[in-house]
C-alpha cells in the first residue's frame, strides 16, 4: 500500500459505512483521550467497530474505544469517531486523517474536533475547556504535513489558505452556548507535537514563548485536512493537566484520562448547546 491514501481507499471505507446507516451525516465529531463517553449521548445510534471498516486506522491507545457512532444529537445527524489514531502510533499522516476525508465523502461539511491537552497558559487549570482560536502546527513545520504527497484535487487546492482554521461563526456559537449554560471557558492557541513523550521543561518554556496556550499530540492534522476540503471546524481542548514549566511535577496518561471524567459533562453541555444553535 502506498504511503498516501487514495480516493479508492476513502470510497471503500465510505461505502462500508453507508451500507450500515440510513441517515446522511452532516457533522463529523472526533473525541479525544478520555472524552469518548460523549458518544453515549448520541440517539438512535448505529455503532460500527473500526475493525469492520476497510482501510481504517485502528487505535492502539488505552482510553480510545475505536468505533464509529452514527446517529442524532440535538436533532442533528452526526458521525462520531470515538477514539482517534495518532501519528506516534506509527501510522502515516494520510492514514490518521483518513476518517475526516470519509466523513466529508459521506456528507459532512462541518467538523467538531476535541482533544485532551496540557495547559501552557498559567491561568488554565485541569478541568477547563479551551476553545481553539488558532494553532501551531509544529509537527508540520518538521515536515509531517498531512497534505504532503499528491494533491487530492477532488477535495481542494495544492496550497490551501489557513488564515481561519477555526470557524469564527462556530466560535461565536460555542461561546454563546457556554455563556447560556453559565459555564466558564478559556480560549487560545493549541500547539501540536508528535509525542508520545511529554515535553521537557525547556520545551514547555519554548511553547510558552511562541504563543501556545495548550499542547497536545493530535487535532492539527485533522483540522488541516478538513480545511483543505472546505469543511468548517470547531476545536475544543479539555485541559487535563498543567504543563510543568519548571520541572517540579510529572505528567502521566492516567492523569489525562482522570481529567476526562470532569471534562465529559462540560464538553457535552458545550457541544449540545453548539449543535442546537447550528
Ligand atoms: N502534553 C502533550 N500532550 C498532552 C498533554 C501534555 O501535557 N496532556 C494531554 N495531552
Amino acid at each position: 500500500m502506498s504511503e498516501f491514501i487514495t480516493m479508492q481507499e476513502i470510497n471503500q471505507a465510505a461505502d462500508a459505512i453507508r451500507a450500515r446507516i440510513t441517515l446522511k451525516p452532516e457533522i463529523g465529531m472526533i473525541l479525544g483521550s478520555g472524552l469518548g463517553d460523549l458518544a453515549d449521548s448520541v440517539e438512535d445510534a448505529v455503532v460500527i467497530p473500526n475493525a469492520h471498516i476497510p482501510n481504517w486506522p485502528l487505535s492502539t491507545v488505552h482510553g480510545h474505544k475505536g468505533r464509529l457512532v452514527i446517529g442524532k444529537l440535538e436533532g442533528k445527524n452526526v458521525i462520531v469517531l470515538q477514539g482517534r489514531t495518532h501519528f506516534y502510533e506509527g501510522y502515516g499522516m494520510g492514514k490518521i486523517t483518513m476518517p475526516v476525508r470519509v466523513m466529508q465523502v459521506l456528507g459532512c461539511d462541518k467538523l467538531v474536533v476535541t482533544n485532551a491537552a496540557g495547559a501552557i497558559n498559567p491561568e488554565f487549570v485541569p478541568g477547563d475547556l479551551m476553545l481553539l482560536n488558532d494553532h501551531l502546527n509544529l509537527i508540520g513545520f518538521g515536515g509531517a504535513n498531512p497534505l504532503k504527497g499528491p494533491n487530492m484535487e477532488e477535495f481542494g487546492v495544492r496550497f490551501p489558505d489557513m488564515s481561519q482554521p477555526y470557524d469564527k461563526e462556530f466560535l461565536r456559537l460555542a461561546r454563546e452556548a457556554c455563556n447560556e449554560a453559565d459555564m466558564p471557558f478559556q480560549e487560545g492557541v493549541y500547539a501540536s507535537i508528535a509525542g508520545p513523550s511529554f515535553e521537557t521543561p525547556a520545551e514547555l518554556r519554548y511553547l510558552h514563548t511562541i504563543g501556545a496556550d495548550a499542547v497536545g499530540m493530535s487535532t492539527v492534522p485533522e483540522v488541516i485536512i478538513a480545511r483543505h476540503g472546505g469543511m468548517r471546524v470547531l476545536g475544543v481542548s479539555g485541559i487535563s493537566n498543567k504543563a510543568n514549566l519548571d520541572g517540579s511535577t510529572i505528567t502521566t496518561h492516567d492523569e489525562v484520562l482522570e481529567a476526562g471524567k470532569v471534562l465529559v459533562p462540560k464538553l457535552t453541555t458545550l457541544i449540545r448547546g453548539f449543535l442546537a444553535k447550528l
